[in-house]
């Protein structure tokens, strides 16, 4: 049943020439990727066995395992020795803990990465001069970044940090609170609000999903022990793949 949900749509691909993808590997990626999101197979159950799926489709091994093998690598299918492939649970972050994006992903054994589009030092804005307890002037790390699970990206996010935290924004390599842990700065509270939006085309587009589709927007204002604010994060995650879980206790 679920095998046929998967071919129909891969067929459905090759013979749409909106799709425009003449590799059968990238396609069959495709076909499952949006039998995934359409909740056609659910987290947690099993793809039918590379086998089954070449037979099926009429495709070689080889061609479906590298189809499989990318969606792995991106976190989407995870695989479990001799029991087959599974579609990944959602990421769940518990948000009572103030951890990073490196190491949410890391402890998912998912492969955390970052495009940057900005790593630069510049003077505190007014309305940043605000929201951090700065002076007018005082000079600013900021860093923009397209955050990714492999090739899969998650998350937009905007950072602004005092130089006196992290004088030097080539320290920043893949994570931000990794550098600023090496600097003695690692933050130790944060403030956070979170909220839905619906993603811009500009988001969209560097998230890879449809314009207007569900998003959390949230804002994390991170302190250092003796109270001042070490960051200051705006952050566009995408909706369906992320869960923001938290503990209730009553007094
Ligand atoms: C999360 C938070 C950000 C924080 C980031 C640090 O994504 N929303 O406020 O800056 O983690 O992650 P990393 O150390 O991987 O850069």
């Amino acid at each position: 049943m679920m095998e046929s949900v998967l071919t129909s749509e891969y067929r459905r691909l090759s013979r749409d020439p909106a799709t425009q993808q003449p590799l059968a590997y990238l396609r069959l990626r495709q076909a499952i990727r949006n039998v995934i999101d359409q909740r056609g197979i659910e987290p947690g159950q099993a793809l039918p066995s590379e086998r089954d799926l070449s037979q099926a489709l009429g495709l070689s091994r080889v061609t479906v395992r590298k189809a499989i093998g990318g969606l792995v690598e991106e976190g989407l299918l995870t695989q479990r020795h001799g029991a087959g492939t599974f579609v990944a649970e959602r990421i769940v972050k518990p948000m009572s803990r103030l951890t990073s994006f490196t190491e949410d992903l890391r402890a998912r054994g998912l492969n955390p990465r970052s495009e940057f589009f900005e790593r630069g030092i510049g003077e505190v804005t007014p309305e940043e001069a605000m929201a951090m307890n700065l002076s007018p002037g005082a000079p600013v790390v900021r860093l923009h970044r397209v955050r990714y699970a492999g090739d899969e990206p998650l998350a937009i996010e905007r950072s602004v940090v005092p130089a006196s935290a992290l004088p030097d924004p080539a320290l920043v390599h893949d994570s931000l609170y990794e550098a600023l842990e090496q600097r003695g700065c690692r933050p130790r509270r944060a403030l956070q609000r979170l909220r839905a939006v619906l993603l811009t085309a500009q988001h969209a587009r560097l998230l890879h999903v449809a314009v207007g589709s569900a998003g959390l927007a949230i804002e994390r204002r991170s302190f250092l022990d003796d109270g001042r604010i070490v960051e200051f994060t705006s952050s566009w995650y995408r909706g369906d793949i992320y869960d923001f879980v938290a503990e209730l206790q009553t007094d």
